[in-house]
């Protein structure tokens, strides 16, 4: 007899064989991913298409801001999808202009312009410094060895890595790196093209180092003697994950001088929107009217919908105080991991990091990987996997925790635990 009901098409069966296949049939291999399928989440926790659980302290690479199916962000989508999803930046909507003063206001006197990725962002900001020199004949921007700018064509030019650069030279012009946190290096690297200088206050695919109070403040002088803007690039360090609003503000707090201290622009994403694509950039005021009309544009940037989640997720972060959680969970943490590095040398060599963005830098030679030519930091993440934690990899050596803002002190201690099981195993 011919069966009444079919058989469900491959995704609802929610096995993970399935939906890779629809993968590897279907979508451009350009990520190396895990071999786990995610269906959904709750909170900290995302649960895989087989219904394991997973203690998630990569937090989609630094952008569940709120974690996973939060309330708040549901009802601010919902809401808003009644009123207004999307009209075009031909007209002025609200969010839009209420996000706007919002970062202002966060950040400084300045304009911003919204767009949807880091990426995006940041070219905006190449833009901006093109702009500015271009009746001078200067193009030219310095950015850190070991920076990650994004994968757009100025976006590889500008990242201080070659592995994303092989096989799309040539590289978009007027890019040049300078070795970061070394004063001395960008003002010998300055041209009579150059015209900014970009860096990350933490390097974060770099492997999570901090940029120093007198770097920032330093750069922000050499900027000011030599008539260059000073770019930053927020877009994984920033929104309250060190602990203030942005990482200059967190790595200049009680420092002489850090309470006057501003980029000239600045660029954000990522946990904006807590998962729903949001990026944008913020200039100074002496240069907010730079980008004039017609100068640069996207359809879908600060969108009503984007911008009302962005709104809501500020408006929990502050009423919760997420950045002091970020803060201090954040040192409970480092400590803990800085613990291993001190009774497991041999897997742990060091612990890094400010708030929710930390870093653990594992050991050159951990005798249990071996046989394997996968990277240190790919192998240590799979072992996680299976004892139920998402972390990501930064590089071949280190790992980063990049949690929700509102991660409970529960879940840290069971996240300490099992990175602490899996390091013992390891010795
Ligand atoms: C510091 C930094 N800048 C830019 C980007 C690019 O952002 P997106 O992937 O949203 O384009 C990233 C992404 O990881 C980043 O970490």
């Amino acid at each position: 007899m011919k069966e009444i009901i079919p058989a469900p098409p491959a995704i609802v069966r929610n096995d993970y064989e399935s939906v890779r296949e629809l993968f590897s049939k279907n979508v451009v291999p350009s990520y190396g991913r895990f071999d786990l399928a995610l269906d959904h989440g709750t909170g900290s926790y995302v649960f895989d298409v087989a219904g394991k659980r997973y203690l998630d302290l990569g937090g989609g690479i630094a952008v569940c801001c709120l974690g996973h199916a939060h309330p708040a962000i549901t009802d601010a989508l919902v809401e808003q999808s009644k009123k207004l999803i999307h009209v075009s930046n031909l007209y002025f909507t609200e969010p839009q202009g209420r996000l706007a003063a919002e970062l202002v206001k966060r950040i400084g006197a300045g304009k911003v312009f919204f767009a949807n990725s880091g990426a995006e962002a940041n070219e905006g900001l190449f833009k901006l410094a093109r702009k500015f020199g271009h009746d001078e004949g200067r193009f030219e921007i310095l950015t850190a060895t070991n920076s990650f700018h994004g994968r757009t064509l100025a976006g590889i030019a500008a990242t201080g890595q070659d592995k994303v650069k092989k096989g799309f030279e040539p590289m978009t012009p007027g890019f040049r790196h300078i070795p970061f946190n070394d004063l001395e290096a960008a003002r010998n690297a300055i041209s009579p093209a150059t015209v900014a200088i970009m860096i990350e206050g933490v390097q974060g695919e770099g492997g999570v180092t901090p940029a120093t109070p007198e770097y920032l403040l330093g750069l922000r002088a050499l900027c000011d003697e030599k008539k260059l803007l000073l770019l930053m690039d927020g877009v994984q360090c920033g929104h309250f994950r060190t602990g203030k609003f942005q990482s200059f503000q967190r790595i200049l707090e009680n420092v002489p001088g850090g309470e006057n201290f501003l980029p000239d622009g600045f660029s954000m994403a990522k946990s904006l929107g807590g998962g729903f694509p949001i990026g944008a950039f913020w200039v100074r005021a002496p240069f907010q009217d730079l980008l004039g009309p017609g100068t640069h544009a996207t359809t879908f940037g600060g969108t009503p919908l984007a911008c009302a989640v962005a709104l809501k997720i500020f408006e929990v972060i502050e009423k919760e105080k997420l950045d002091e959680n970020a803060r201090k969970l954040g040192e409970q943490m480092k400590n803990e991991l800085e613990r291993l590095a001190k009774n497991y040398p041999g897997v742990v060599k060091s612990a890094r990091g400010l708030g929710f963005m930390l870093g653990l830098e594992l050991a050159e030679k951990i005798p249990a990987f071996a046989a394997s030519d996968k990277s240190t930091a790919i192998q240590f993440v799979n072992r996680l996997h299976a004892a139920g934690v998402l972390t990501i990899p930064a590089g071949t050596q280190v790992i980063r925790l990049l949690p929700p803002l509102n991660l409970k002190p529960q879940e840290a201690a069971e996240g300490i635990a099992k990175i602490e099981e899996l390091v013992k195993s390891l010795v």
